[in-house]
């Protein structure tokens, strides 16, 4: 399933086809910087906002409830399962 990703402050979209392993791989190869520590779902150093969409992560220990309610996702475990645009 192909999902159209917009990186918003980035001013760049790019095309999720199921190659990539998560949407921080995704935005590295677009060129959009995004720090990480863990890149597995429980530091949190990668987080960034989604404004529109949904996406799905295995895990999820890197987030707090106050980021759950600001819809902050984890990049390095998420992937989308419809269009979205992120803040970043
Ligand atoms: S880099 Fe640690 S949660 Fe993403």
């Amino acid at each position: 399933m192909a999902y159209t990703i917009t990186f918003k402050n980035s001013g760049k979209t790019a095309q999720w086809d199921g190659s990539h392993e998560n949407l921080l791989e995704l935005a590295e190869e677009n060129g959009i910087e995004i720090d990480t520590e863990c890149e597995a779902g429980v530091c949190g150093t990668c987080k960034v906002r989604l404004l529109s969409g949904d996406v799905e992560m295995e895990v999820d220990d890197g987030l707090e409830d106050e980021d759950r309610e600001q819809n902050m996702i984890l990049p390095c475990v998420a992937v989308p399962k419809s269009d979205i645009v992120l803040e970043v």
